[in-house]
């Protein structure tokens, strides 16, 4: 229970004060000037300070300004002579609960010390629950494996800091919701968390999308655009393969992440970022600074805080995990009654070898529960590929009749590139000598097609 302490430098009222108060069941401690009122503050127990005003030392309304410090939910009841009007005034402005004058009246005393004590249990309790709300995050990151486990504590430790992430691993191990997680488990979660992709945004288009435009900073630049710093105001930035910017424009990143500070194209206005940069890439940071395609000096400054996501089948305790979760999500999502996978089915996820790791993970599960015949997931709705216990090698050459469209040859070679090299665009767009942003560009428009 929380605990009364009465400060008084006369040790009659003390005494007075403690055995009324002993008497209505309360657990009093008793001070008799402020510096020891203060020592049995610190220990957080105190849920209502009354104090005397007038002591020699430390005052009361000293005492009261540093209770609002070290014990910001301790409510304080301060003690006036009869007809010190300012002084009570004074100490309400100071954040007191209330005061109390003296001779006092018993009634008038436990009364304001009793509202005091809710007023605190109230108190104490929101700040219990906000403490809580700061520790969960809407979104869910699964992972029970050791490597996971370390990898969450390591992003709890730093999501609440302004430190820039870089956050590195395969494609489809869970960067992009990993950078959620992190904006939503810091202080920052109820502003923007704001995503660009690098690899997808024209070169041509990526300064000015991320920086904004002022009139007529270039032909057919009418009227002013925020840029998606200014969006982020307050919140996150996720730059998505960030290795992918070009190497003038990540100048102009450090900048910001230097100093806070970048120009609109074509303005003059040096405008100041309160933005939380998280970055990602699906390729080693280090090589990636070695082929001249990474700043080393931006490398050093998003690498604060490196981030490693493992491959899936470095961590097969998490697939039966996974797998049960994006069940029940697309089960939800299609409206579809299914409890469960089976245990051959099970078997058969966890021997898979999962190049597209979580990704290839949630897509097998989607297509498996839409196919379902039962209420749970069997072998028999699983790929051929997993039934057959190893996963067949994808052949590497594609046959085409002579005169097929050149834009189905083209889909299906892009397609059939990115699944040998697990859907690493950087890679699949060396193989085939063209730029990544052109594989992202042709993947939006079979998009829209379909
Ligand atoms: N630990 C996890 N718990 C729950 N869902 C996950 C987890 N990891 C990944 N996923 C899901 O798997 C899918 C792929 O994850 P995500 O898009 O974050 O991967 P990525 O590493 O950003 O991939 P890419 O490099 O291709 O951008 C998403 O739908 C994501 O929600
Ligand atoms: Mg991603």
């Amino acid at each position: 229970m929380a605990v009364l302490l009465v400060v008084d430098d006369e040790e009659a009222n003390r005494l007075a004060l403690e055995r009324i108060f002993v008497r209505e069941n309360y657990e009093v401690r008793t001070a008799a000037d402020g510096r020891s009122a203060i020592e049995l503050l610190r220990d957080g127990a105190v849920g209502v300070v009354l104090t005397d005003l007038k002591m020699p030392g430390m005052s009361g309304l000293e005492l009261l300004k540093a209770a609002r410090q070290l014990a910001p939910d301790t409510q304080v009841i301060v003690v006036t002579a009869y007809g010190s009007v300012e002084t009570a005034v004074e100490a309400m402005k100071e954040g007191a609960y209330d005061f109390v004058t003296k001779p006092l009246r018993k009634d008038a005393v436990v009364h304001s010390v009793q509202k005091a004590l809710e007023k605190f249990e109230l108190v104490r309790e929101n700040s219990r629950l906000r403490a809580q709300i700061a520790q969960v995050s809407r979104t869910e990151m699964i992972g029970a494996s050791a490597a996971m486990r370390t990898l969450l504590e390591e992003a709890r430790q730093v999501a609440p800091s302004r430190a820039s992430v870089l956050i590195s691993g395969e494609s489809g191990t869970g960067k992009g919701l990993l950078a959620r997680w992190i904006h939503e488990l810091s202080p920052r979660r109820d502003r923007r968390l704001v995503t660009v992709n690098c690899g997808a945004i024209p070169e041509a288009l990526l300064e000015s999308e991320l920086f904004g435009y002022e009139p007529g900073a270039f032909t057919g630049a009418q009227g002013r655009k925020e840029g998606r710093f200014d969006l982020a105001s307050g919140g996150t930035i996720f730059l998505d393969e960030v290795t992918e910017m070009p190497l003038l424009l990540q100048v102009k990143l450090l900048r910001v992440l230097q100093d806070g500070e970048y120009e609109r194209l074509g303005g003059t206005r040096t405008l100041r970022a309160d933005v939380r940069v998280i970055a990602a890439t699906n390729r080693d940071a280090a090589r990636a600074v070695q082929e001249g395609r990474l700043r080393e000096d931006l490398d050093y400054r998003l690498n604060v805080i490196p981030l490693h996501v493992p491959v899936l089948r470095e961590r097969r305790e998490d697939v039966a995990l996974l797998a049960r979760h994006f069940v029940a999500g697309h089960a939800a999502r299609h409206g579809r009654t299914i409890v469960g996978i089976d245990s051959e089915a099970l078997a058969a996820l966890e021997r898979h070898a999962w190049p597209g790791n979580a990704r290839e993970l949630e897509n097998t599960l989607e297509r498996a529960v839409v196919l379902a015949r039962g209420e749970s997931i069997t072998l028999a709705d699983l790929p051929a590929a997993l039934r057959g216990g190893v996963a067949a090698p994808e052949s590497s050459w594609l046959t085409f009749a002579v005169g097929a469209p050149l834009a189905q040859v083209e889909r299906r070679m892009i397609e059939a590139t990115l699944r040998q090299v697990n859907g690493d665009r950087t890679l699949a767009a060396t193989l085939l000598g063209i730029s990544a942003r052109s594989i992202y560009r042709r993947e939006a428009e079979w998009r829209d097609e379909s």
